[in-house]
């Protein structure tokens, strides 16, 4: 998963999630006694409540474990083994000496920086048989989470009616500061507080950091990224989306920075694995960090995103991406620098294309606003003050900041996102930015920063590819972006002269000529960054966003929060027996349902599971996405599969109906007993509309089922060292 919110806004986005109101309360839900299983799945809950109705609910699929099980904080449980990877993954701890395992996705940066053309570990994958070839990655980080403690009471202590917005947001935010001070803790841990329920309650997490995490082990790309875009979001899947690395510890068993005498972490949990995998309608559990979802938007809300700014969203990218295709095709270089972009861009633009497709076939928008009528047909009945006019307040609301978020995403994906050399001067101008509010002291931080990703930026940079791209998305930009937030310089331009003018003129094209531009004092720096034509012309870009569109669209985005959190606040209150949790927020939370195939359209049912034979159905030799390892083939060919087959066969993947979303890569699958059975790595199409809109008819997550990975591990690498250390077991079997 990857979020792209430009830094200097994010320190707004962050303040204006957090609005007030005065009480709240922990959701607890009532259950039905008659179980329809469909109506007990969705939902990702905060592990320290699981007591009561999330226990019961998971029983009745199948656990055979209490909440303690998952979440306890005097003794060790399931918690203990699962770690948020370098702040975007999840990862897991599967031996007794700190060995992790995560996706080849979310490694891959790691693998691609030890990577040369002599030891290509993407090419060819990398297994250390030993501790001492295990390889340190400085910057990487895991965390864990030692205590989850509700806090709401405290961060609305003296947050009155009487306080006007600004002051309740005020006090707010102090009650929080002094929570995190005061909280509970050792020394080196820390502590954060997070806003639940849109606001309406707070919970503290104690967490622990480690920081040297190193590289054990990860398949080639041709078999962790097998069917790489093409069969991204996709299913039937044949992935094995895999990495392994291990976190070491000091002499206490304590965070430390990198260094030689660190040894590997023991931890108070970590994961057995079970050999005898699942079936259909069997008990899954995913534990793990999403990100984000929206499951309480208003139907004006989701209607505005599936009509109105996807479109928009996923006509830029697909503009960019085939430009760029077009030269990966034809060029070997090109398609070895642009492999990580291309895949980047392709990941959201194709999710919000399946999105889109779910919204529809699931028809949630006409049963969100059945949902609304009867919210307002109760909230009329009982009399409920404060909730009439929430969702005439959403109408208008939307209404408003229709242009402005549309103009706010071309901006992202032109100004910030796809157009590389729009992105460079996106830089320059918060250097400008730096030196007026902080003079040259602020500049020469600034540009430190600046330099060290540029150098980043360039490594991966071809301004051939890059031209025509400028060329196409800034004329979508200024055709299509609502014209008050079009600048001057793009109205009437014929774009193809203007790039051309713009990429054989400008500095800001390769390293060295950047580099010597931003060379010398504050001032001479900024007056030759404004003759620069690429930064004059993104500049004005710039200018439009940070006068016009964002200080617009935070403050509607505030009143719809504010509204949203009333929202949430009433539809608790007006349906007390419907299920509610938090909308993600990449902190950690379980979610739970079961093995199961599904129908995506008439007449066409998908399996639960995929085996090596499919692997071997869509083989293509040599090519990028579907070439397939010699020793895996001879491999199957041998039907060589040691004790990780199932009648005869290996298994690869297969898909459940827990709800997981971007952040939730690499969460380990559980079983009814608490063993390892898969790992997370992906949602099937149309299914991603579960960020706004849960299913259980068409929501399935994507595992890897952890035979393929131990099969990998052990029968292709060799590797029988890691085997060793994890514990494998026959819950299944033992009975
Ligand atoms: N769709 C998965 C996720 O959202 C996997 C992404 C891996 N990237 C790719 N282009 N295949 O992150
Ligand atoms: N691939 C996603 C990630 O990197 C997880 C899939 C999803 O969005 O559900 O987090």
């Amino acid at each position: 998963m990857k979020y792209i919110i430009p830094y200097l806004f994010v320190a707004l986005l962050i303040v204006s999630c957090k609005t007030i109101k005065e009480t709240t309360e922990t959701q607890h839900n009532t259950i039905s006694k008659t179980v329809d299983t469909r109506e007990i799945q969705g939902g990702m809950w905060i592990p320290s409540l699981l007591e009561g109705v999330n226990e019961v609910e998971m029983q009745q699929l199948g656990s055979k474990m209490t909440a303690k099980d998952i979440y306890d904080v005097n003794n060790s449980s399931l918690k203990d083994a699962i770690v948020h990877f370098n702040g975007g993954c999840t990862s897991e701890i599967i031996s007794p000496n700190g060995l992790l395992l995560t996706n080849h996705h979310c490694g891959y940066g790691a693998i691609q920086s030890h990577s040369s053309v002599e030891h290509d570990y993407l090419q060819n994958g990398f297994w250390a048989m030993s501790y001492d070839q295990e390889l340190a990655n400085p910057g990487m980080t895991v965390t864990f989470i030692k205590r989850i403690d509700d806090v709401t009471a405290e961060v609305f202590a003296g947050v009155t009616s009487d306080l006007d917005e600004a002051s309740k947001l005020k006090k707010i935010n102090q009650n929080i500061l002094k929570v995190v001070k005061s909280a509970n803790k050792e020394t080196w841990q820390d502590a954060n507080v997070k806003a639940m329920y849109k606001g309406n309650q707070y919970m503290l997490f104690i967490t622990e950091e480690y920081k040297d995490i190193r590289l054990v082990g990860a398949p080639p790309t041709s078999i962790g990224k097998f069917g790489s875009d093409t069969d991204n979001w996709m299913w039937p899947r044949h992935t094995g989306d895999f990495s392994m690395f291990r976190i070491y510890a000091d002499a206490n068993n304590r965070p430390a920075e990198y260094s030689k005498e660190n040894v590997p972490y023991k931890p108070n949990h970590y994961l057995p694995i079970s050999l005898d995998g699942v079936e259909e309608n069997d008990f899954t559990l995913v534990f793990g960090f999403p990100g984000t979802t929206n499951e309480y938007l208003p139907a004006v809300g989701i209607d505005q995103t599936v009509n109105v700014l996807n479109p928009a969203k996923i006509e830029v990218r697909e503009n960019a991406l085939k430009i760029v295709d077009g030269f990966m095709r034809s060029d070997a270089e090109i398609k070895i620098k642009y492999a990580s972009k291309y895949a980047s861009i392709a990941n959201y633009w194709k999710k919000w294309i399946g999105e889109n497709q779910g919204i529809e076939k699931s028809k949630a928008i006409e049963k969100k606003r059945a949902l609304e009528a009867e919210f307002s047909k109760i909230v009329k009945e009982k009399d409920l003050v404060g909730y009439s006019t929430l969702l005439s307040d959403f109408e208008n609301l939307y209404k408003e900041i229709e242009s402005v978020s549309l103009a706010r995403d071309y901006w992202i994906e032109v100004a910030y996102r796809n157009v590389e050399l729009l992105g460079i001067t996106f830089r320059g101008y918060q250097l400008e930015q730096a030196f007026l509010r902080g003079g040259e002291e602020a500049f020469n931080s600034a540009r430190t920063t600046i330099l060290s990703r540029l150098n980043g930026t360039f490594k991966n940079y071809s301004a051939k590819v890059d031209k025509p791209v400028f060329a196409k998305l800034a004329s979508l930009y200024a055709e299509k972006a609502p014209s008050d937030y079009v600048p001057l310089n793009m109205k009437n331009v014929n774009f193809n002269e203007l790039a051309n003018r713009i990429y054989s003129r400008s500095k800001l094209t390769s390293l060295e000529s950047a580099t010597e531009l931003l060379a010398g004092s504050a001032t001479e720096v900024i007056e030759k960054l404004n003759n620069d034509e690429a930064y004059k012309f993104g500049k004005e870009l710039h200018t439009i966003f940070y006068n016009k569109i964002e200080p617009k669209f935070q403050q509607l985005n505030m009143q719809l929060e504010a509204v949203q959190k009333k929202y949430m606040k009433g539809l608790m209150e007006v349906f007390p027996n419907k299920r509610f949790f938090p909308d993600a927020n990449s902190t950690l939370r379980v979610t739970y349902g079961q093995v199961k195939g599904y129908e995506p359209k008439d007449g066409v049912y998908f399996n639960t599971t995929t085996y090596l034979e499919g692997v071997m159905e869509k083989y293509i030799p040599g090519d990028y996405e579907f070439d397939v390892p010699q020793k895996l083939q001879e491999l199957y060919k041998n039907k060589d599969y040691g004790q990780y087959a199932e009648n005869g066969k290996i298994p690869v993947c297969f898909i459940g109906t827990n709800h997981t979303t971007g952040g939730n890569s690499g969460s380990p699958a559980i079983d009814a007993e608490g063993n390892l059975i898969g790992l997370n790595f992906d949602r099937v199409w149309e299914g991603t509309m579960s960020d706004m809109n849960y299913d259980p008819d068409i929501c399935r997550n994507i595992m890897v089922d952890v035979r393929y990975v131990l099969f990998i591990v052990d029968k292709y690498a060799g590797a029988k060292n890691l085997i060793k250390e994890m514990t494998l077991v026959h819950p299944k079997k033992n009975k």
